[in-house]
């Protein structure tokens, strides 16, 4: 199994309460697998995907990654192994303002053990996306939607095993959105694994779809 996740926790507090935002939620994705998350706004997607991209630690349970338990490492090495073996694409606004977009992509290769130029590869996945115009650009200047496609990009980078992105498709136009999910295919059809939260049909056509409600997992 390329990533299995055991009866994962994690607890948030809201109006003194505690409240599990995700539920002993299990889950195994081979290698070159696609899963398609479904859930309600609120249901935990994206607690989850946190934790499975190393950024947010659980209370319970274990997330192994081909072999490697991730939390068993320190913070410094978790940041390493997140470079180099996943692509990850966060929900929110997550480009650095003060790169331009070409170098937003490029990012993630300097930061691994890379050795090499990274520029023509970070290019040929703009022109793939198409950013080609907007490489120099900076993100305060970018639409929501290339900003995602940049993030997409920056995800792609240094060819990882697995991808996983939060609503990857959700501020984008139903014609680019397509393309993406055509892009997505492809690359899965090369091996890399996919795990997304998404609303898009487009994509949850592929793959396997699990539905999450209250963190917890409900439907295979
Ligand atoms: N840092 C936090 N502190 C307290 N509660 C939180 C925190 N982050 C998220 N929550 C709550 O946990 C629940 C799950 O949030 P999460 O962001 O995982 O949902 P989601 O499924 O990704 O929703 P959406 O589809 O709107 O992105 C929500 O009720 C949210 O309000
Ligand atoms: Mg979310």
């Amino acid at each position: 199994m390329l990533l299995e996740v055991t009866r994962l926790s994690k607890k948030y507090t809201r109006g003194g309460r505690d409240f599990p935002a995700v539920d002993n939620l299990s889950l195994s994705l081979e290698r070159g697998g696609f899963i398609c998350l479904l859930g309600r706004s609120g249901s935990g997607k994206s607690t989850f995907l946190n934790m499975l991209a190393g950024l947010l630690t659980p209370d319970a349970g274990k997330i192994s990654f081909d072999g490697l338990d991730i939390f068993s490492l320190d913070d410094r090495a978790r940041t390493l192994w997140r470079n180099d073996k996943l692509g990850y694409v966060p929900q929110g606004a997550s480009l650095l303002s003060n790169l331009s977009a070409l170098d937003n992509v490029r990012l993630p290769y300097h930061l691994g053990s890379r050795k090499g130029g990274s520029l023509k590869k970070a290019r040929g996945l703009m022109s793939d996306l198409g950013l080609a115009k907007v490489e120099k650009s900076y993100p305060p200047a970018l639409s929501g939607g290339e900003m995602r496609r940049v993030a997409l990009a920056r995800a792609m980078m240094n060819e990882p095993e697995l991808i996983i992105a939060d609503e990857p498709t959700s501020d984008l136009d139903s014609e680019t959105a397509r393309e993406i999910a055509e892009l997505f295919t492809l690359l899965n059809d090369r091996g890399c694994a996919f795990l997304l939260a998404t609303h898009d049909l487009e994509l949850s056509r592929h793959g396997r779809v699990l539905k999450i409600s209250d963190g917890r997992l409900l439907s295979d």
